[in-house]
């Protein structure tokens, strides 16, 4: 009988596969980065084909790290950056452009064209997010408009599109030789192109942004067989049986099943998200509607999210662009050579600002400057600004659900920083919670397959699984917390009127 379950979880800035045992314990792990490419002020771009190259070599790192082989594995699971768009020929699996990533703002102009008529909420009814270019449409609707030929290809049924989970499974599951075009209901609730209630592909939608129907991918549950691994591959004939987004798989891992239970993501962004329950509730405080999770034919479950665009790329942004850490690890030793921030308050509006606020037009500051200020309260600054920005989406949670929080979980590469975490505490007032395990997104990828398989049998079985690992419990006085997110608000007020 097979003993394990396979993740794969396809990030911004690295493809992770993870091989998980039957207690949810990572065995083994295969990781690789791949290149971002900055065509421009604002443009993101990643090689769709090199992220197919890396999502093999991580399964076969995986897989061999763990010394098992495919007749070990029960299933496998797939969880990705949300949004970003990728468009390719049926015929022959190549992309015609760059996959366009979530953080590119090209289409900005478009986006404000439409809100012109209506304001940015005007979809937000059917769809459950604002407009903005964060979401997959005007990506898609872009390079249709850009690429020589795409539209009248993709009107003919030569062009196919997928967030980044569809282009994996097709891949995974044979490609040009018949792979299996289809999506979750959690990546397409990302498009602008989603009706929430329906759960299908809205016509108006479609309609506004001028996408052939041809060219969409079947949206499906998140915990089903969509197909088998294809004959060549490693995993030749594993069912593939899980699909979620990077966010909804890491809210699944993180065992947050019930109505009220949440979770903050610490990743290239961070990423708050309510659950709902089985109620699609509409934010008034700048959070976006999205779908948790479907698990086959059951109905769905809804979230509110939070999401913030940089955080995790703040500190790559320490590193690569003012060199100032040689890794991203770094940050917490220089934050410590520091007792405070000098008053220095850095907010990274680098792709505008993402929730609560929703301002495209903002940009990047670093405030408070004096010439005591140096590369150590740069990083604190770093490190408080992931922690105030997650402050500010949770307070509109708080204000949304009418009931504060009263423990935040968390998950993410940065959730072993220990003075981040003590802070998020402090300037949270509430204690921050990390799991034993904190590799939530692959977990959850993989729990959704393994549940559809019947590797594990139902959710109580797998909130049986989650375990504390460590708390970090609040000890800044009300005082200071109100007086510090003051300096931040002032802050934040510098990236709004810049342009
Ligand atoms: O919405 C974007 C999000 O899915 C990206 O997640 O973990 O790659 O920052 P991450």
């Amino acid at each position: 009988m097979s003993q394990y379950v396979v993740a794969i979880d396809q990030g911004t800035t690295s493809t992770r596969a993870i091989v998980f045992d039957r207690e949810a314990r990572a065995i083994a792990t295969g990781q690789k980065e791949h290149e971002q490419i900055f065509p421009a002020p604002g443009w993101v771009e990643h090689d769709a084909l090199e992220i197919w190259r890396n999502v093999r070599e991580v399964i076969g790192q995986a897989l061999s790290k763990a010394d098992i082989t495919r007749h070990d594995v029960a299933a496998v699971g797939i969880t990705n950056q949300r949004e970003t768009v990728v468009v390719w020929e049926k015929a022959t699996g190549r992309p015609i452009h760059h996959a366009i990533v979530w953080q590119d703002t090209r289409t900005q102009d478009a986006i404000d064209a439409l809100a012109a008529d209506g304001g940015h909420d005007r979809f937000a009814d059917i769809t459950g997010l604002p407009l903005n270019a964060y979401f997959s449409a005007s990506k898609l609707a872009w390079i249709l408009d850009n690429v020589d030929g795409a539209r009248a290809r993709a009107e003919a049924g030569e062009l196919l599109f997928g967030t980044i989970d569809t282009w994996i499974v097709w891949n995974l599951s044979g490609g040009a030789a018949g792979g299996v075009h289809v999506t979750d209901v959690t990546n397409a609730s990302r498009t602008l192109l989603m009706d929430l209630r329906t759960l299908d592909w809205s016509d108006e939608m479609l309609a506004v942004f001028r996408i052939p129907r041809a060219i969409l991918p079947a949206i499906r549950s998140s915990s089903e067989t969509y197909g088998v691994a294809n004959p060549h591959s490693l995993l030749r004939e594993t069912p593939i049986a899980g699909i979620l987004g990077d966010q909804q798989a890491a809210t699944f891992g993180q065992a947050a099943f019930a109505r009220g239970a949440s979770k903050n993501s610490y990743g290239t962004g961070n990423f708050v998200l309510f659950n709902t329950g089985e109620e699609i509730v509409r934010s008034e405080h700048g959070l976006i509607t999205t779908v948790a999770y479907r698990l086959g034919d059951r109905p769905a479950v809804y979230a509110l999210e939070g999401s913030i665009a940089v955080t995790g790329s703040l500190i790559q942004w320490l590193r690569d662009n003012l060199g100032i850490i040689r890794t991203a690890p770094e940050v917490e030793t220089l934050a410590r050579t520091v007792d405070d921030n000098g008053d220095v308050h850095i907010v990274p509006a680098f792709s505008g600002l993402f929730a609560p606020h929703w301002r495209p037009d903002a940009r990047g500051v670093i405030a408070g400057l004096t010439r005591f200020a140096h590369k150590g309260h740069l990083a604190r600054a770093a490190l408080e600004a992931v922690a105030f920005q997650s402050r500010e989406v949770i307070d509109a949670m708080n204000a949304d659900a009418g009931v504060p929080l009263a423990e935040l979980r968390v998950d993410g590469g940065m959730v072993h920083n220990e003075l981040l975490m003590q802070f998020q505490a402090d300037i949270l007032g509430v204690p921050v919670v990390r799991p034993a395990v904190s590799e939530t997104t692959c977990l959850g990828a993989a729990f959704a397959a393994g549940l559809a398989v019947g590797f594990w049998d139902s959710l109580e079985q797998l909130e049986s699984l989650w375990a504390e690992d460590r708390r970090w419990e609040p000890a800044m006085g009300e005082r200071e917390r109100e007086a510090r997110l003051a300096r931040w608000k002032a802050a934040v007020e510098r990236t709004l009127d810049w342009v």
